[in-house]
């Protein structure tokens, strides 16, 4: 469907301990609510401007959701910083999370994370996708790994997996390289180009232009709604990084599509310890 805006989102690992929660909280079996600790209340903080940032931009117009995997935490790597293992507990509350933004969206898309969160065959996300109403493929699933989809005349190119990087000069080269070889592989077998790639997994934000017989094709990764695990901390991105959140609202308008990624840093972490810096 031709709507006006995209809505380009991923990565919100509802039911780990540091990831974005419904406002009042995460919601155990039995009722028991999990109150959202200092990073969660950021985070969920940072959840409610970007949604009335979409109402602020969708006023009036109509938007496509697109979330790209990674819904729930899932349980993984004998990890223990999920607030819950019972996988009903995650789904309930991402779709408590998730559904105002789809309620009003004209139409809804998922694509399939990683299985150590979506579980295989994504079967920790195929539930939520079908309870906020997403739309489902061909073969009747409500998630799939690669969203191919025409919007306004253009071919997006959605997924979730992208390459990261620990270095700032080195964060549009995944991207660029994914649509690179999207390009030439169309041109090798005559396959219809993508004008937009966008991807999340690695949950920092980045977005690059570059020039096409339409305009302008553009490589897209959008940050997660999820703080810094202990995994994260093993990469030099994710440790040394700033920890921002954020998503996708992507214009169609003059004819153009104008990409935007709304991020918001998460910051302090944690104080610092010995004493305060001297003001410079
Ligand atoms: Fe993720
Ligand atoms: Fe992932």
């Amino acid at each position: 469907m031709d709507t006006d805006v995209i809505i380009d989102i991923g990565d919100t690992h509802v039911g780990h301990r540091l990831a974005v929660t419904p406002p009042r909280g995460f919601v155990l079996d039995g009722g028991t609510v999990c109150r959202p600790n200092p990073i969660q209340a950021a985070i969920n903080e940072a959840w409610a401007r970007f949604c009335q940032r979409v109402r602020d931009v969708t006023k009036g117009k109509s938007y496509t959701l697109i979330h790209k995997g990674d819904v729930v935490e899932g349980v993984h790597h004998r990890a223990s910083d999920a607030l819950s293992i019972n996988m009903t507990d995650q789904q309930l509350n991402a779709i408590d999370v998730l559904k105002e933004l789809a309620a009003d969206a004209a139409e809804v898309y998922f694509c399939r994370g990683t299985p150590a969160h979506a579980g295989q065959d994504s079967c920790f996300e195929e539930f939520v996708a079908q309870a906020v109403g997403a739309i489902p493929n061909g073969a009747g699933q409500y998630t799939r790994q690669v969203l191919d989809l025409r919007w306004n005349g253009l071919a997006i190119h959605a997924a979730h997996h992208i390459g990261t990087t620990g270095v700032h000069g080195g964060k549009a080269t995944a991207p660029m390289a994914e649509l690179a070889e999207l390009r030439a592989t169309a041109g090798q077998w005559g396959l219809r180009a993508p004008d937009i790639v966008t991807r999340g997994h690695r949950h920092d934000a980045v977005v690059v232009g570059t020039p096409s017989r339409r305009g302008m094709a553009w490589a897209i990764a959008t940050p997660g709604w999820q703080g810094k695990t202990g995994f994260a901390y093993k990469i030099r991105g994710g440790r040394v990084g700033q920890l921002h959140v954020g998503g996708g609202i992507h214009e169609f308008r003059g004819g153009r599509f104008l990409p935007w990624v709304e991020s918001y840093a998460i910051a302090p972490e944690l104080p610092v310890e010995g004493g305060e810096d001297e003001q410079e």
